[in-house]
């Protein structure tokens, strides 16, 4: 589901899938059906994969992607680290590596995560190929078909596919400003219970989620861990963003508060060095990282030990934090860039979040525009987004958008927004002709304009994902 905007060709992402080859026909798929595992019945291609080969287009542009901008690591600094590595560690950077990682490379670990406050050893730490291959192997270690996945609604796009994959039930829980709503996820546990259902995993993105970018207050979060202990309850805290802060002060993440019981930590390197690496990582208890480790051999024996010689070579020689201060101060411009176009081109009867960090603002329109069909309309106008059906597994999120202002700069941002302005209010005008209503008067300039320190800004919170039907 992530876009690049590169004009040099189609290039894959943290949600996305690979592109290029024709399309299956229907009789193609017909020759091998029968010898495709059951499982394959729950892969469903990401809904971007289309368009990714549509905004690969230079003249689109895309606020779909979930990308960061990796123009802003020195690509001096890259060449200067990459001979390093090539003349110190040649021989042992071109080798197999453990399938835990490299120990070097999980004292950079350690750091970064003593960074938000946790503490962590080595031997707790499994290094993984991104993120998105712990989700994968937390389903594969975790799920049997027919298990129940509880997440947020919406929640991370590229995390559907791999529910999907194995064959999860996905129960979704509604969020707002404060993300997860603990109280309504503690009424779907009881509703659980009572058929005789346990989820395997709880799966949460608190901080500046993917795609709403909101985060999850510390109340909910001690809440949520009492809950994971009471009822001995699995939780995956999937964390790419939190040292992306452009507001306020941090919290806690759920690893810190649970002290290594319950709580799956996720994290990466995709966000705050480059997602090319393909470097993450899990902590976990110690008897799950086995398992998880168990399951990563069968996948890719380790992941590359050229990369991770690069991050330690990075970490020895450069001070990490210095590129995440930057993409910063980048990104919070550029956030605050797409906030006020939000309110200069988007109609009154829209709300977005404002999010204090990472990459995404959530948009939701009103109840009568499909964002699936409006993103036709948008392509013709050469820009795109991620319709908010993505971020679902039962169909809601259907009047919502996605919207990443990290990887383009302002004047494009500005220009992104106001095309889908465009589109968003030509569907206003035809639905106001077509049922006779009087569409509310433009939007007042500053109304949205962000508030340093403000959780919202002006604009109303967290549209709750509208249930289909
Ligand atoms: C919430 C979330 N989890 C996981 C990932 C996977 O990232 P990676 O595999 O690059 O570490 C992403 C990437 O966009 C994400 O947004």
């Amino acid at each position: 589901m992530t876009i690049d905007e590169t004009p040099r060709g189609p290039v894959t992402g943290g949600e996305s899938h690979g592109m290029g080859r024709p399309r299956t026909t229907a009789s193609d798929l017909e020759r091998y059906a029968a010898l495709f595992a059951r499982r394959t019945r729950g892969m469903k291609s990401s809904a971007m994969r289309d368009l990714m080969a549509i905004t690969a287009r230079p003249e689109v542009i895309s606020l779909a992607g979930g990308l960061p901008d990796t123009s802003a690591f020195p690509s001096d600094d890259l060449a200067a680290l990459m001979t390093r590595v090539a003349t110190n560690a040649s021989a042992r950077a071109l080798q197999y590596g453990p399938t835990d990682g490299l120990l070097e490379l999980k004292s950079c670990i350690v750091q970064v995560m003593a960074e938000e406050g946790m503490a962590v050893a080595a031997d707790e730490l499994l290094v993984t190929t991104g993120g998105q291959q712990v989700i994968d192997l937390v389903c594969k270690t975790l799920i049997d078909p027919g298990d129940v996945i509880v997440a947020e609604g919406p929640t991370y796009p590229g995390a559907v596919p791999t529910f999907g994959a194995y064959e999860a039930d996905v129960v979704q829980i509604e969020m707002d400003a404060d993300g997860m709503r603990v109280d309504l996820l503690e009424q779907a546990l009881d509703r659980l219970e009572r058929d005789g259902r346990t989820p395997k995993f709880i799966y949460t993105v608190p901080t500046f989620q993917n795609p709403a970018g909101v985060t999850m207050s510390l109340e909910r979060r001690h809440r949520l861990i009492r809950l994971a202990t009471q009822r001995e309850l699995l939780v995956l805290e999937d964390n790419p963003y939190g040292l992306l802060r452009y507001d306020g002060s941090p919290l806690p993440p759920l690893y810190a508060l649970d002290r290594g019981e319950y709580v799956i930590y996720l994290g990466t390197f995709s966000k705050i060095l480059a997602p090319g690496l393909r470097l993450g990582w899990a902590a976990a208890p110690g008897p799950v990282l086995e398992k998880l480790s168990l399951g990563k051999q069968g996948t890719d024996l380790c992941s590359s030990t050229f990369g991770q010689h690069f991050v330690v070579e990075y970490f020895a020689r450069r001070d990490w934090r210095d590129l995440i201060a930057a993409l910063r101060a980048l990104y919070r411009g550029r956030r605050d860039t797409m906030l006020e176009a939000l309110a200069e081109h988007f109609p009154r009867e829209s709300e977005w979040t404002r999010p204090a960090g990472g990459l995404f603002i959530w948009a939701t329109l009103p109840e009568y525009i499909d964002t699936t069909d409006l993103l036709a309309r948008a392509l013709r106008e050469h820009v795109a987004f991620v319709p908010g059906r993505a971020a679902f597994l039962d169909g809601r999120g259907g009047a919502s958008m996605r919207l990443n202002f990290s990887v383009v700069g302002v004047a494009v941002l500005q220009e992104g927004v106001a095309r889908i302005g465009k589109v968003v209010n030509e569907q206003v005008r035809l639905y106001s002709t077509l049922t006779g209503t009087v569409p509310g008067p433009p939007r007042e300039r500053p109304a949205n304009v962000p508030q340093p320190g403000s959780q919202a800004g002006g604009a109303r919170i967290v549209p709750l994902p509208r249930r289909a039907g």
